[in-house]
């Protein structure tokens, strides 16, 4: 690509609510601006392209983490400083090993009977009136899910988990609030994922394991539960309700799933590219680069945006539609890329299979009964309230199948 002889930028501003309640006319505003463009008011280089997103991803000596995965030096420096997500090199590479077998897919799809029966009760449960609100299916699932995981004692479960994206954010109210917010919720944690509190068997017992054979220091298997607690609540708990408020939304597409539930992940997939529950992270330049023709010098701060590359129409076809059958459904940078992707990424797809496929086998019928509330946050995007109405087969089993009788709903 010939290079830009004046650098793309713009006065635009992320984080103002009116963007956060709808940020797509803005990151097709960047994309037609140029492959980086300077946003003058928060001093950092957006990325909004799919290609140009992946590159970076994938050029990790290039685009460092440390000090720049959030907006503010603040966060950088302090609440995330130690964190996995801000470590570089051989450093990630250890602490994320320490847990890979653990989280990979075939220790994960040990989890698939116990993930199944939580998911049919729970959809039982949430169904039984005959409407619900489809984030709180979610965060149940979520949080009972990640309790276990993580090795946290049953009433904790939602207590300690969720709730700490607002501090990758700009310096506004929202990180004000978060950062005490995300430390004593992270204070909490650590007690209780003692030592002598956890199952040897959980992912709390596996790093203090790590540990014991010295590939983690005690600090930072603490730290690396912590980090994939607060990781990973939200972003499900976002992916999961958007997913029904989709279905619910499109006919079509939730036949098609009730028809085959095989495609719960493809579900999932498209409704995570088309809302990423992470819209933005940052990576510093550690070398002066050229992005897709765009200079950018060493020391720069880049913002990466998830949330537009899954709505870029030079990488995807009918961009806007959501659509289960489409062709490389999982090829979305939602899930991240390279180093840093997601560990994530095959616990947070079986719950999706398992709870939409009890939902698909459970409900012949799924409809929005009221407007999705947006909760608006500075780096995630999901719904506060996703209300939905479902008509039920009272047979636990596949509801598609003959003489599989309806309750309304009341
Ligand atoms: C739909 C659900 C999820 C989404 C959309 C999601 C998204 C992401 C993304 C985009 C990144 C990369 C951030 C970057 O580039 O800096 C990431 C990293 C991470 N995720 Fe997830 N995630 C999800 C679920 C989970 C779950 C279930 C866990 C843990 C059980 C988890 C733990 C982590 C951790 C620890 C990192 C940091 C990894 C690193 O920096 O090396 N996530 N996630």
């Amino acid at each position: 690509m010939p290079p830009h002889t004046i650098a793309p930028s713009s006065s635009i501003s992320l984080f103002d609510e009116r963007v956060l309640a709808d940020p797509y006319p803005t990151y097709a505003a960047l994309r037609a601006t140029g492959p980086a463009v300077h946003l003058e008011r928060h001093g950092v280089w957006a990325v909004p392209g799919y290609a140009e997103v992946q590159a970076v991803l994938q050029d990790p000596d290039t685009f460092t983490s440390m000090g720049g995965v959030a907006l503010t030096e603040q966060a950088n420096t302090g609440f995330l400083a130690d964190s996995v997500v801000s470590r570089d090199g051989e450093e990630h590479a250890r602490l994320r090993q320490a847990l890979a077998r653990r989280m990979g897919p075939r220790a994960i799809s040990k989890l698939r009977e116990e993930l199944s029966a939580r998911a049919r009760r729970l959809v039982a449960e949430h169904a039984e009136s005959g409407s619900f609100d489809a984030v709180a299916l979610s965060r149940q699932m979520v949080c009972d899910t990640i309790g276990h995981l993580v090795g946290l004692a049953e009433p904790e479960h939602t207590t300690l988990l969720g709730g700490t994206f607002d501090v990758f954010g700009p310096d506004n109210d929202r990180l004000s609030q978060a950062l005490p917010e995300a430390a004593a919720m992270r204070a909490a944690l650590v007690r209780a994922i003692s030592r002598d509190a956890v199952d040897p068997g959980s992912l709390a017992g596996a790093a203090y394991a790590a540990a014991d054979r010295g590939r983690l220091t005690e600090a930072e298997a603490v730290g690396l539960v912590c980090d994939y607690a607060a990781a990973s609540v939200d972003t499900t708990v976002f992916g999961l309700a958007e997913t029904i408020a989709r279905l619910a939304m499109d006919p079509v597409q939730w036949t098609r799933l009730r028809k085959d539930p095989n495609r719960a992940e493809a579900a999932f997939h498209e409704a995570l590219r088309l809302d990423a529950p992470i819209q933005g992270r940052g990576r510093i330049v550690s070398r002066t680069t050229d992005l897709s023709g765009v200079r950018i010098e060493a020391g720069e701060h880049v913002w990466l945006l998830y949330g537009s590359t899954g709505r870029d129409e030079r990488k995807w076809s009918r961009a806007e539609t959501y659509d289960l059958a489409r062709p490389f459904v999982d090829r979305h940078l939602a899930l991240g890329a390279g180093a840093h992707q997601c560990p994530g990424v095959s616990l947070a797809l079986m719950q999706a299979r398992c709870l939409l496929r009890a939902l698909a086998h459970r409900c012949t019928h799924l409809e929005l009964v009221g407007d999705p509330v947006r909760a608006l946050h500075n780096t995630v995007r999901g719904h506060s309230s996703v209300p939905v109405a479902v008509e039920t087969s009272p047979y636990a089993g596949d509801a598609t199948a003959p003489g599989a009788t309806l309750r309304r709903p009341r």
